[in-house]
C-alpha cells in the first residue's frame, strides 16, 4: 500500500466558492427534453407534461444555473418558433443533430421546469445564423417588464413577469468548424462585442459569457481567446470553456489524469484572459464559465451515432447515450476538484449534460428513471462544497502516463466554511493497483467530528448502473476514516473517488 500526505488549512484560501459552479446544461439534442424531462404519456408526468421522477433526481443532483437551448442547437435556433401557442409553432430542422425540432417544449415551457426544479436560467443566444438584432429582440422578450411589441407579446404569451434571465451566452463554439456560422476569432470577437453593447443597453446588469474555445486541442486554442478577449474585454464578463475526456484506446492511467489537461486549460486561458488585461491597462478580471465539461465517447458518437439523409430527420433520436463506468464516475469527479480547484477564477460551470444525453440522469419512455454514476460525484460535490476552496499542501507518490507525463497519484481539494465551521475534503486515487493511505494534517480546523464519508469504487472498474441493474454502483461510506490528535487517516481504494465532510 502507498502514502500520501496533505494538510488542509482555512488560511489556504484559494477563493469563494460560487453557486454557479455546480450548473447544469439542457440542449434539445436527442432525448433529452422529449422523452427526457418532458414525457406527457409517462406515469409520472405532471399536468404541464414533465416527468416527476426526473424532477426529483434533478433536485437531488443540486444544479444551480441550466444553460440552454445549446450547445450547437442554438446556432440554428430562431427563439420566436419556441414561443406563443404550441399548436402554432413550427417544426424545424435540427442542422446540428440532423433531427425535427416540434418546439412543443420552448422557452415558457423550459422556464415552468426551472422553477419545479429550484434552477435558475442562463441562456444562450444564436450568434450562428442569427445576429445582433434576434439577441436584442430575445433579451426585450425576456426581461423587459412590458409596453413594448415584444415584452407585451411574452405577456401575452401568458408571462406577466420579466424572466428576469441573468446569465448570457454569446453564441456557442463559434471557433469550431463544425459549428453553423463559425467564424474567425477577429469576426466573432466583433459581433460579439456589438451583441453585447447592445444587450447591457437594455439591461446593465447581466452577465455576458464570450466564446472561448471547444477544447484547449483547438488549433486556435489561446490566440482565440487573445483576439476575441481584445474586441471584448469591456462588454463581458466571463469567457468559455469546454472540455470533454474520455478513455482512447485502452489508456486507462491517462484517462485517469483528465483533470490534468482540465487544470492547464484554465490556467492558460486566465493568463491569457490578464496578458489581455495587461496590454489595455485595465483592473477589470474576466472569469471563466466552463459551461461545457464531461466525460463524453465522442469518438463513438462519430462512429455510430450520427445520423445523415435527406430523408432521414427523427425526433427525439438516441444520440450521444453513453452509459458511464466507474472508472469515468472518478475521472468526472476528479474534474469537480479542478473546478473547485480553480474557484477564485472559474465563476461558473454546466456541467453536459443533464438527462439521456452524456447524462448523470437515465430514462426510458414509459419505464423508470435512474442514476448514473456521474450522478454521486455531483450531487454529492454541490451538496458539501461550501464557502471556500482551500489549496492542499499535498505530497504525493507520482505515476507515469502516456499523454501526460509524470502526475501525481492522488488529487485532491478541500472546502470550508467559516460560518457553519463545516469543511470537505474530495480525493482521487488514480492508481489502478493499489489502495493508497492518506494522512491529512486537519490541526488548522481544531476540533472536528467526521460527520460522512462516501466512497466510489468497484473490484470492476467498468461497473455500470444500466436499465436491467440501475442501482449496481452506488457510493458506500469509508469506513477506513479515522481522526486523532488533529490527523485524519483514510484508505483510498484503487480507482476511488472519496468525499469526507467534517464538521
Ligand atoms: O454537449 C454536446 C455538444 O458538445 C454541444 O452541443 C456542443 O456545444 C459541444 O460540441
Amino acid at each position: 500500500m502507498t502514502e500520501a500526505r496533505l494538510t488542509v488549512n482555512p488560511h489556504f484560501a484559494v477563493g469563494a466558492i460560487r453557486r454557479e459552479l455546480f450548473g447544469g446544461f439542457v440542449e434539445h439534442l436527442g432525448r433529452h427534453v422529449y422523452d427526457g424531462i418532458y414525457e406527457p404519456g409517462h406515469p409520472s408526468a405532471d399536468a404541464e407534461g414533465f416527468r416527476s421522477d426526473v424532477i426529483e433526481l434533478t433536485k437531488e443532483l443540486g444544479v444551480s444555473t441550466i444553460r440552454y437551448p445549446g450547445g450547437n442547437f442554438v446556432s440554428g435556433f430562431r427563439w420566436e418558433d419556441s414561443v406563443g401557442p404550441v399548436s402554432e409553432r413550427p417544426s424545424r430542422l435540427d442542422l446540428a443533430w440532423h433531427s425535427t425540432e416540434s418546439n412543443e417544449v420552448g422557452l415558457h415551457e423550459f422556464h415552468g421546469w426551472l422553477e419545479k426544479v429550484g434552477s435558475d436560467l442562463m441562456m444562450a443566444v444564436n450568434l450562428g445564423t442569427r445576429g445582433t438584432l434576434e439577441a436584442l429582440d430575445l433579451l426585450e422578450y425576456s426581461n423587459v417588464r412590458g409596453g413594448t411589441a415584444l415584452s407585451d407579446r411574452r405577456v401575452a404569451n401568458g408571462r406577466s413577469e420579466p424572466f428576469n434571465v441573468r446569465m448570457w451566452c454569446l453564441g456557442n463554439e463559434m471557433d469550431g468548424p463544425w459549428q453553423l456560422g463559425h467564424r474567425s476569432a477577429d469576426d466573432y470577437g466583433k459581433i460579439a462585442s456589438q451583441t453585447a453593447k447592445g444587450m447591457r443597453q437594455i439591461d446593465p446588469d447581466i452577465q455576458l459569457v464570450v466564446c472561448g474555445s471547444s477544447s484547449a486541442h483547438m488549433p486556435t486554442f489561446g490566440e482565440w481567446e487573445r483576439v476575441v478577449l481584445t474586441h471584448t474585454y469591456d462588454d463581458i464578463d466571463l469567457i468559455s470553456c469546454h472540455a470533454y475526456y474520455e478513455e482512447r484506446g485502452g489508456d486507462l492511467g491517462s484517462f485517469l489524469a483528465s483533470a490534468v489537461d482540465m487544470d492547464g486549460f484554465i490556467d492558460t486561458v486566465v493568463a491569457t484572459a490578464d496578458h489581455v488585461g495587461a496590454v489595455r491597462g485595465s483592473s477589470k478580471k474576466i472569469d471563466i464559465s466552463f459551461d461545457e465539461w464531461n466525460v463524453w465517447y465522442i469518438d463513438r458518437f462519430h462512429a455510430v451515432d450520427k445520423i445523415t439523409g435527406i430523408d432521414n430527420w427523427p425526433t427525439a433520436p438516441r444520440l450521444l447515450e453513453d452509459i458511464y463506468s466507474v472508472a469515468d464516475a472518478v475521472v468526472f469527479g476528479n474534474l469537480m476538484i479542478s473546478l473547485l480547484k480553480h474557484a477564485d477564477r472559474v465563476a461558473s460551470a454546466s456541467l453536459a449534460q443533464l438527462v439521456n444525453v452524456i447524462a448523470p440522469i437515465m430514462t426510458e419512455p414509459g419505464g423508470p428513471a435512474w442514476r448514473q454514476t456521474t450522478f454521486y460525484p455531483f450531487s454529492i460535490t454541490s451538496r458539501l462544497a461550501r464557502g471556500a476552496a482551500l489549496r492542499l499542501e499535498l505530497d504525493s507518490p507520482m505515476y507515469a502516463t502516456e499523454v501526460y507525463g509524470n502526475v501525481p497519484v492522488v488529487d485532491g481539494v478541500a472546502t470550508h466554511d467559516a460560518e457553519s465551521r463545516q469543511s470537505a475534503l474530495f480525493l482521487v486515487n488514480r492508481s489502478q493497483d493499489e489502495a493508497l493511505t492518506l494522512t491529512v494534517d486537519i490541526t488548522a480546523l481544531g476540533e472536528v467530528a467526521v460527520v460522512e464519508t462516501h466512497t466510489l469504487a468497484d473490484d470492476d472498474v467498468y461497473a455500470k448502473n444500466t436499465l436491467q441493474h440501475r442501482t449496481r454502483v452506488a457510493p458506500k461510506p469509508n469506513e477506513s476514516v479515522a481522526v486523532a490528535d488533529g490527523i485524519l487517516t483514510v484508505t483510498l481504494p484503487p480507482v476511488s473517488w472519496t468525499a469526507i465532510a467534517l464538521a
